[in-house]
């Protein structure tokens, strides 16, 4: 490179070459190549001039873990370039992450624009949790029309919400047009990227402003850690009027105006102000394991697609299932939004209604043995629940039915193992359905 050459060439890498090398030299101290873990909590200044300038921003450095660490830092660096965001904040979990990217932009007295297709923690935490803190959560009643998004904004609204694959109703958000009427009223879009994952959908480049992530799921990839991650995409102008938590000086962190950051605003103001306070900081070890998933990610997505697909493909043809939630099958009412936005696949999370109701879906999930009966998905490993007795039991009838979950419904997280043996696996589920449903059927003849 010229000396005149200023390009970053990490800026090009390949998404492949991103998730290995992205945000991390060899170690400066003892040259190790892999990720070292920072088993510390703290770390030593030089003197209390430069302890000073690093409370207040003025060079940056570590502190203490819970707002910082060096593991921890470059899975933050990491995701940011994965996802082509400006930076990114390391967190304890999804749930955190989330409730962070909300806080960060509302208090009490403001207003949230959610899509209702969500994961059963996020609907708590929007329906149940955030209103206790005086913030109001609408959810538009058809988060496929712009329409509907536009008819619910409130003078004190302050962001909208949604997943880009949503879990367990597999549909794919609108981003583009969902983020454009966010900008039309000045507030950011928050997504949701689990399901999906930076490889198969980038929000950012489709207009989100801020991405969240459970990476207990297919970041982390082998059901080893909880953790999540918020990340922006450095472009939001938060100067529009409706933030004046940025663009005031904060009298917690030495006067410091988020907004005068620049592309890492909102990332700093959650660090300083909702991690050091609240304190949902993640385990430098449980960084370490989710860098560990990130070196392999889009090998495991391909594969992860490719299995889901035969899957979704045997259930579409299979005479006990009444419906197939999956965006990748051509049925779907999102199939050509999926070609358009995640055209390399639509994730591994796939559900299915299935003949019989609760009953039946009990006896499915109980006769398999190769899925691994779980409250998860994004492992290497099948795994299978049944929401209406478990992630959604909580939710009314009527909320699980707005959350997309019938009384039979199937969730599946499809694993890297050999096809054939998840499919004959499937094929054990659907026998004891079977047998369930012609026993039921026997007693209530009997009945008469
Ligand atoms: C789509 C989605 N978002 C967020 C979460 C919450 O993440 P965590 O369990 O890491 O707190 C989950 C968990 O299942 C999820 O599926």
């Amino acid at each position: 490179m010229s000396s005149e050459d200023n390009t970053d060439p990490t800026a090009h890498w390949s998404f492949e070459t991103t998730q290995i090398h992205a945000g991390q030299q060899p170690d400066a101290a003892t040259k190790a190549r892999a990720l070292p873990i920072y088993a510390t909590t703290s770390y030593t200044f030089d003197d209390t001039a430069q302890a000073a300038a690093l409370f207040g921003l003025q060079i940056p450095g570590n502190i203490y873990t819970r707002i910082g660490n060096p593991t921890t830092e470059v899975v933050e660096r990491r995701v940011a370039a994965l996802e082509r965001g400006a930076a990114a904040l390391f967190v304890a979990s999804g749930q955190a992450a989330e409730t962070f990217a909300i806080l960060n932009l509302a208090g009490s007295g403001d207003h949230i624009v959610s899509s209702p297709r969500l994961y059963g923690g996020t609907y708590n935490l929007f329906r149940h949790s955030l209103p206790k803190l005086g913030i109001d959560v609408s959810f538009v009643d058809d988060p496929d029309d712009p329409d509907s998004w536009r008819a619910a904004v409130r003078p004190n609204t302050k962001a909208f919400f949604g997943e880009t694959i949503s879990n367990p109703q597999i549909d794919i958000l609108d981003t583009p047009g969902v983020s454009a009427v966010a900008h039309e009223n000045g507030v950011p879009l928050i997504v949701d990227n689990t399901i999906a994952t930076p490889y198969l959908i980038q929000p950012i480049t489709q207009g989100a402003d801020i991405v969240v992530h459970s990476a207990t799921k297919y970041l982390g990839g082998h059901g080893t850690a909880i953790a999540g991650v918020i990340v922006e995409g450095g472009s939001f102008d938060w100067t529009q009027g409706r933030f004046p938590g940025f663009t005031t000086p904060d009298p917690s962190y030495h006067g410091v105006v988020y907004a005068e950051l620049g592309p890492s605003a909102f990332v700093t103001k959650a660090r300083v102000q909702l991690l050091r306070d609240y304190g949902s900081a993640a385990s430098p070890f449980n960084a370490f394991l989710v860098a560990q998933g990130l070196e392999t990610l889009s090998l495991r997505m391909e594969r992860h697609v490719a299995n889901a697909r035969r899957v979704a493909a045997f259930l579409s043809n299979h005479p006990d299932v009444l419906s197939v939630n999956y965006a990748g099958l051509p049925g779907s009412p999102w199939y050509e939004r999926a070609q358009r936005l995640a055209p390399r696949g639509t994730g591994a999370v796939l559900a299915f209604e299935l003949a019989g109701g609760v009953e039946a879906g009990k006896a499915f999930v109980n006769a398999l043995r190769l899925h691994s009966h779980v409250a998860n998905i994004g492992d290497v490993r099948s795994l299978v629940i049944h929401p209406a007795s478990t992630t959604h039991s909580q939710l009314s009838p009527a909320e699980q039915r707005a959350t997309g979950v019938g009384p039979g419904l199937i969730r599946l997280a499809v694993g890297l193992e050999g096809i054939d043996d998840i499919l004959a696996d499937l094929e054990l589920g659907f026998a004891a359905a079977r047998a369930h449903r012609s026993a039921h059927t026997d007693l209530a003849a009997a009945a008469f």
